[in-house]
């Protein structure tokens, strides 16, 4: 596959197997230091980019997939939209596969109240969600305003490059009473950037919208 090619059709992209870096989760748990529970789910673990980040925190989290992508102390096989019975949870954070985004968000409200998405800022919009934020509104979204590190897919081994889509974490949390609070992050801020983490490098292309 050629360097620079954005764009994967849903086929090609193998149940979504792109990963989130590093520098987002390490912001989530500090953004969200207040309110994130002890203990949590990530459904949709992949190869652990969530998961490792929150256990080196402190957190409890259980991991599962429907693939085997490398994630240590997890369960593979899982189907997290077609599973009966999960065990209800204090809290669930993934990244899920975009086209399921919606479908991850309702069941993981069956099976918590707090729930953390990294989803594509344009999730907000759209006819087809219209009523549904209506009746589930978010509790906060936290707009990432330097694009995050390129989400590669496994086993990537060309350059990195910042995200070409803007992202936040979607935060659903039965705790809140009010309207949903809009923030935005810059995960240069406070995020660990020393721990295999290859931002600000000079290496790394910023797109060409990043900062506008
Ligand atoms: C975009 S990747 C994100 C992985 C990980 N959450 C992260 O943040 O790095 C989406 C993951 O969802 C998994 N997945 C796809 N459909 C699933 C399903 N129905 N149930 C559970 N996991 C699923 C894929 O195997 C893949 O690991």
């Amino acid at each position: 596959m050629a360097y620079g090619r954005i764009q994967h059709a849903h086929e090609e992209r193998g149940d979504d197997a792109y990963f989130t870096p590093r520098e987002a989760v390490v912001s989530l748990i500090r953004l969200e230091a207040d309110h994130l529970p002890k203990v949590i789910l990530e459904p949709a673990c992949g190869d652990g980019a969530i998961v490792l980040p929150l256990r080196e925190a402190g957190f409890r989290v259980v991991a599962s997939d429907l693939n085997e992508w490398g994630c240590p102390d997890s369960y593979s096989g899982v189907d997290f939209l077609r599973t009966h019975g999960l065990t209800a949870v204090p809290g669930v954070v993934t990244n899920p596969p975009y086209k399921l985004a919606r479908c991850f968000v309702v069941r993981a409200l069956q099976v918590a109240p707090y729930v953390a998405m990294l989803l594509r800022l344009p999730f907000l919009e759209g006819t087809g969600r219209f009523e549904w934020f209506q009746r589930q509104p978010p509790a906060r979204v936290w707009v990432s305003s330097r694009r995050l590190p390129m989400m590669h897919r496994q086993g990537w081994e060309g350059p990195r490059s910042t995200s070409k889509v803007a992202h936040a974490w979607f935060v659903w949390d039965a705790a809140w009473i009010g309207e949903t609070v809009v923030r935005w992050f810059d995960w240069k801020e406070g995020a660990n950037v020393s721990q295999g983490a290859e931002v600000g490098r000079e290496d790394v292309a910023p797109s060409p919208e990043a900062d506008a």
